[in-house]
């Protein structure tokens, strides 16, 4: 290690120092009735975006912006009074953006002991200031995710803290419309209206401005400069209209990749964005996504419950309807066999022993009638004969129904132990029940098995007909409310339901339930 080195080799590696540095450094000189740069180093350029020629020789006012300068005019005072170095924190627009920095401020005396220079340094905190903010600000967008807030709300207050952060951005999201074929307005609450509007329903395709293409193709579209883009030639009047020169949009897309949306900053001079400004969009892309498919999930969950209520009104409008027909039938053929013989019974005269006997045999095997209703309606309400029976039984007893009600032969195999758990009896009794029903309604089959075995420690409920077969679209939409009862019935207890159409013609439905279950409950 050399000790000795030369006093222009010390030099050397001072200038090395004032050069490389990545605080801001700088000094100025105080003069009559303010302060003037004298040099500032290389770091104070980048950090700020001004140029040597802006700074070097110019007095602090014509540096420094409002409000900054005030604070900073009362600080350096401060120092000279205190003769000591001085300390804050603040955040000034510059046009490298808006800079949080922690300052020094040190004076420097004369011989005489009389201030003359201000030593200033400046150390550089925006990242760690801008993710601070952020995190705060995509906390309570998430917590309005979480409450009640409507989607137009959520996505404003995200753009509004995206554009507190990014000055002098506008920032926009466009949601995609159900058919995925245009952009619909989010939330840009600093756009002009007309400009909303006009975009508002714009189609989606290759070449449409920077939203529409980046929805597109499902990539960033970072539009430079909407004044010479080809993207935008269709939409490049309406951008000049409104000055809006650079444009970067990002799809927001969900886990299945799907274009939920777009995220995009528009600036109204060309430019291109710095990594920070790609952390920015990412951040908020994450959050815009996470708000429109809470809300996506929110709008399915209400239109499912307003299916099932529909589908348990109609189940409900159904039964009525048999009660009166059948029953309230019935019981008119009752009560008009009970008038007859009161009437004959009251009349001069009377009534034969043996005719007598035959109408009450009539009214008797009536009255059966009524009670084999009275159990197949309260059957289907619930399944009484599964308890009474157990599930092979009561799976017999339902084909037979079956069979006599709809003309279609219903066989049914059973090679499974008789002493199931109590819920997946009612499982498989229901499930055959729906997948009959729609066997009768839809399949315009001639024959129907039910088979029901035990797999190792599974039971396998195999549904068969030989009709038209159900299509595929019908197993995707989520209208089929009945095959989506089969379905959560069986994995709800922890199962798996496939619903298939044959090569060769005609549907089958296969169920796999687990008979051990850990946390199985019954019901
Ligand atoms: N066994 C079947 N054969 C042919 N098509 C079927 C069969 N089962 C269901 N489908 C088709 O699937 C659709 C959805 O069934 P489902 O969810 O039970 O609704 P729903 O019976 O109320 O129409 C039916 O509308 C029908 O087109
Ligand atoms: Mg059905």
């Amino acid at each position: 290690v050399e000790v000795d080195r030369s006093p222009a080799e010390r030099d050397r590696a001072r200038a090395l120092i004032y050069e490389n540095v990545r605080d801001v450094v700088f000094l100025l000189e105080i003069e009559e009735g303010g302060f003037r740069f004298l040099e500032i180093n290389p770091a104070f350029t980048s950090a700020t975006g001004l140029r040597e020629d802006q700074v070097v020789g110019k007095r602090v006012e014509d540096v420094i912006p409002e409000p900054s300068l005030s604070l900073v005019l009362a600080r350096y005072h401060e120092a000279i009074e205190r003769k000591e170095t001085v300390r804050w924190e603040e955040i000034t627009p510059y046009p490298a953006g808006r800079k949080y920095g922690q300052v020094s401020i040190t004076p420097v005396s004369d011989e005489a002991g009389r201030c003359r220079y201000l030593i200033g340094t400046v150390h550089d905190v925006t990242a760690e200031a801008r993710a601070r903010a952020l995190a705060t600000a995509e906390q309570r967008v998430l917590e309005m995710v979480a409450s009640d807030s409507t989607l137009a709300a959520t996505l404003e207050a995200l753009v509004l803290a995206v554009e507190e952060q990014a000055p002098p951005a506008l920032a926009s999201i466009l949601l995609v419309s159900p058919e995925g074929e245009r952009v619909l307005h989010g939330a840009a609450p600093h756009l002009p209206d007309e400009f909303n509007r006009a975009i508002d329903g714009a189609r989606i395709d290759e070449r449409a401005g920077s939203c529409g293409t980046a929805a597109a193709l499902r990539r960033s579209i970072i539009v430079e400069d909407t004044e010479h883009d080809p993207l935008w030639e269709d939409y490049r009047d309406l951008a000049r209209r409104h000055g809006l020169r650079a444009c970067w949009s990002t799809p927001i897309l969900n886990r299945d990749d799907r274009v939920l949306g777009t995220f995009a900053l528009y600036y109204r001079e060309p430019r291109v964005p710095t990594q920070e400004d790609l952390d920015l969009i990412a951040r908020a892309v994450h959050v815009a996504g996470i708000a429109i498919q809470r809300h996506e999930l929110d709008s399915q969950l209400r239109a499912l419950s307003g299916r099932i209520e529909a589908a348990r009104e109609e189940e409900r409008t159904g039964i009525a309807r048999e009660i009166h027909d059948q029953l309230g039938q019935s019981l008119t053929v009752l009560k008009m066999d009970i008038a007859w013989i009161a009437r004959r019974a009251r009349s001069p005269e009377r009534l034969a022993v043996d005719v007598l006997l035959e109408k009450l045999d009539e009214l008797s095997s009536t009255t059966d009638e009524i009670i084999r209703e009275v159990r197949r309606i309260s059957a289907e309400l619930r399944p009484g004969v599964l308890d009474d029976l157990g599930l092979p039984s009561a799976l017999a007893w339902q084909a037979q129904e079956f069979e006599k009600r709809t003309g279609i032969v219903c066989a049914v195999k059973v090679r499974a132990d008789e002493k199931l758990p109590r819920d997946v009896g009612t499982a498989v009794f229901r499930v055959v029940q729906e997948a009959l029903t729609n066997v009768a309604r839809h399949a315009e089959a001639r024959r129907v098995d039910v088979e029901l075995e035990q797999d190792q420690g599974d039971l396998v409920l195999e549904v068969r007909d030989d009709g038209k077969g159900l299509r595929p679209e019908d197993v995707a939409d989520p209208r089929s409310l009945g095959l989506l009862g089969m379905r959560e019935r069986v994995r709800r207890l922890g199962g798996t339901a496939s619903f298939l159409r044959r090569p060769e013609g005609g549907t089958t439905l296969v169920f796999r339930l687990p008979l051990s279950r850990a946390g199985g409950h019954d019901g």
